[in-house]
């Protein structure tokens, strides 16, 4: 059941600063094939580092759990830039509420291998933090292999500590989401045509 309205973010148009041009939208249902695709140029690295097990592809099941999403309790962020006139989709960031603490979202964060570095996980987490807000969610919680160096260092610079979790096999992070206190230069971009 949809909560809130995707359509109610029309796509930002943002510059990275190589000058890479990229689109920000929330994901829609239409949207399987681009993730699909997205998968395809992921490596086993990163794959495993988002899923936890050496997945290859995304099951038709599993495409619709993470493109059917209400946009309250669940709601991804979709970063395409176009090619050819293709839209292709080159990072994804996403929250899903917990169920036994509704102030607590898991967030979860895939940057295309040749997009990673430049700061779209960084904005991803960010932008998640202004949705996360508008409904009641003030803290996010991740999960991360204690090898994921980058995953560890963009949630550290958000302020979110991570400790060993054993119940979680891995190491987890939680913490506020504070909006005003951290924003990127391409999260500034994005706020600047948000308010245009
Ligand atoms: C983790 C991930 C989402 C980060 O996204 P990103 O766009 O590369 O991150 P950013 O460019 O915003 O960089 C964030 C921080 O990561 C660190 N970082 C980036 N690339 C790094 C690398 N290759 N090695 C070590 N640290 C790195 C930097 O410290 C950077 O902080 P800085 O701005 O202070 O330098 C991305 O690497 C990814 O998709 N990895 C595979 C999937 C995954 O691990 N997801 C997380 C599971 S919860």
């Amino acid at each position: 059941v949809i909560v809130d309205d995707p359509t109610r973010w029309s796509p930002v148009a943002l510059r990275m600063d190589d000058g890479t041009q990229i689109r920000v939208r929330p994901i829609v249902p239409s949207d399987k094939p681009l993730l699909a695709d997205g998968m395809r140029h992921l490596s086993p690295e990163s794959r495993y580092r988002r899923f936890f097990t050496s997945i290859e592809t995304l099951s038709p099941a599993l495409l619709v759990r993470l493109t059917e999403i209400d946009y309250a309790d669940h709601f991804a962020w979709l970063v395409v830039i176009d090619d050819e006139g293709c839209e292709r989709a080159i990072a994804v960031g996403r929250y899903i509420r917990l169920p036994d603490d509704p102030t607590c979202a898991e967030v979860a964060i895939t940057v295309r291998d040749d997009y990673q570095g430049r700061g779209l996980g960084t904005m991803l987490l960010q932008l998640l933090g202004r949705v996360a807000l508008e409904h009641g969610i003030t803290s996010f919680t991740a999960v991360v292999l204690p090898e994921n160096s980058p995953m560890r260092a963009l949630l550290q610079d958000e302020g979110i500590t991570l400790h060993f979790d054993p119940d979680a096999g891995a190491l987890r992070g939680t913490g506020p989401i504070a909006i005003d206190t951290r924003t990127s230069d391409l999260t500034a971009q994005f706020v600047a045509q948000l308010d245009r």
